[in-house]
């Protein structure tokens, strides 16, 4: 059975930035508030005629490059958003004819924040089983889209990317060790973005009244994240046979840093061992742990051999966590 190695990453963020002076001049909140209680600073927007699968095609483009594969040489498109550019046709079949990658399958999936690490533990059922030698997993959101911009609560947290990662299969080194994905549908509606269902109640949470835009509540999630981030890492670390001290870095899903603190100190972990990139780009949903794992790799973080692990949770409530040899 061959192994799944990370053969290219690839990200995009958008130019615009917003700071937090921006929201200081739209809603009732301030710099202080916003930084000691979510560690964010920064986030990029997309402008008005850019898209979902724009920031998308962008990311792949710069993930196959990183390959040094063709466009033609992919054999399936996983592609994650909660900001779709349509509810039809999927985003992936829009990126699979813009790339180029005519012999690839392509669907969209959703497992909002967790779908990076979602999207990997699916490559690798394909690569191992012999079904596909190339999968790529793009994640691209525009959350600025569906942002309540009248809401302080959650304006402030989100920001625009896409990140995208060449899984193949490859007998030279790199592999996935373990992972665990998991739901608990109970807390569904903790963060919700609204679709064709008629939900008065729901709507009457939008400030806005806009019922796509995406309405939180935020303490049960900061509760459900601390806890399942630590607990899923411990779990996967067990399953591979390692201990934390084999791991060269933990890269998480990237909301708020007390979560990514609090979460740290109930795995007894120093924050040297961590990735944080959310000062700057804030909460970009599924697009934050491959924009941090690249940034990784850039600026030399991880090298090729060193153990990682990736671990998220988010909306549905889903988490996800796996490490692998790079
Ligand atoms: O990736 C998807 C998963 N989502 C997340 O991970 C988010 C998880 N949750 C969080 O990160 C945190 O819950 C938030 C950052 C969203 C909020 O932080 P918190 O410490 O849970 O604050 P809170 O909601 O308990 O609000 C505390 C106070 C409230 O005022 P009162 O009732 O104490 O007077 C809020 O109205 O802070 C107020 N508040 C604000 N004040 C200034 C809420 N938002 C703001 C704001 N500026 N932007």
């Amino acid at each position: 059975m061959p192994n799944m190695v990370i053969k290219g990453l690839g990200r995009y963020i958008p130019q615009k930035v917003y700071d937090n002076a921006y929201f200081e001049s739209i809603v009732d909140t301030n710099d202080e508030w916003i930084t000691r209680r979510t560690g964010i600073k920064e986030r990029h927007i997309a402008s008005d005629n850019e898209y979902t699968t724009d920031l998308a095609v962008n990311a792949a483009k710069s993930a196959i490059e990183d390959a040094k594969i063709s466009p033609e040489d992919i054999d399936l498109i996983l592609l994650a958003t909660v900001s779709p550019d349509y509810f039809t046709p999927c985003c992936a079949c829009i990126v699979q004819e813009r790339i180029g990658a005519v012999n690839a399958a392509a669907l969209d999936f959703n497992a909002a924040c967790s779908s990076f690490i979602t999207g990997m533990v699916m490559a690798e059922q394909f690569i191992k089983n012999g079904t596909y030698r190339n999968v790529l997993v793009v994640c691209a959101d525009v959350l600025s889209k569906v942002t309540d911009y009248k809401d302080r609560a959650t304006c402030v947290l989100f920001g625009d990317a896409a990140g995208a990662a060449v899984l193949s299969a490859d007998d030279n080194g790199g592999k996935m060790l373990a992972y665990e994905l998991g739901a608990d549908g109970t807390g569904a509606m903790h963060i919700t973005s609204l679709a064709v269902r008629n939900d008065e109640e729901e709507l009457e949470k939008r400030v806005s009244g806009r019922k796509e835009t995406v309405w939180m509540a935020g303490q049960p999630v900061m509760k459900f994240a601390v806890k399942t981030m630590a607990d899923a890492t411990g779990r996967v670390l067990e399953k591979a046979g390692l201990t934390y001290d084999d791991i060269k870095l933990i890269v998480p899903h990237q909301a708020n840093y007390r979560i990514v603190d609090s979460a740290l100190q109930r795995m007894g972990v120093e924050k040297d061992k961590v990735l944080l990139t959310l000062d700057k780009y804030g909460n970009t949903s599924s697009s934050c742990v491959p924009v941090a794992l690249t940034e990784a790799v850039k600026t030399g973080k991880i090298q090729r051999g060193d153990k990682v692990v990736v671990v998220g949770f988010g909306g549905g409530l889903t988490w996800a966590a796996a490490v692998f040899e790079f």
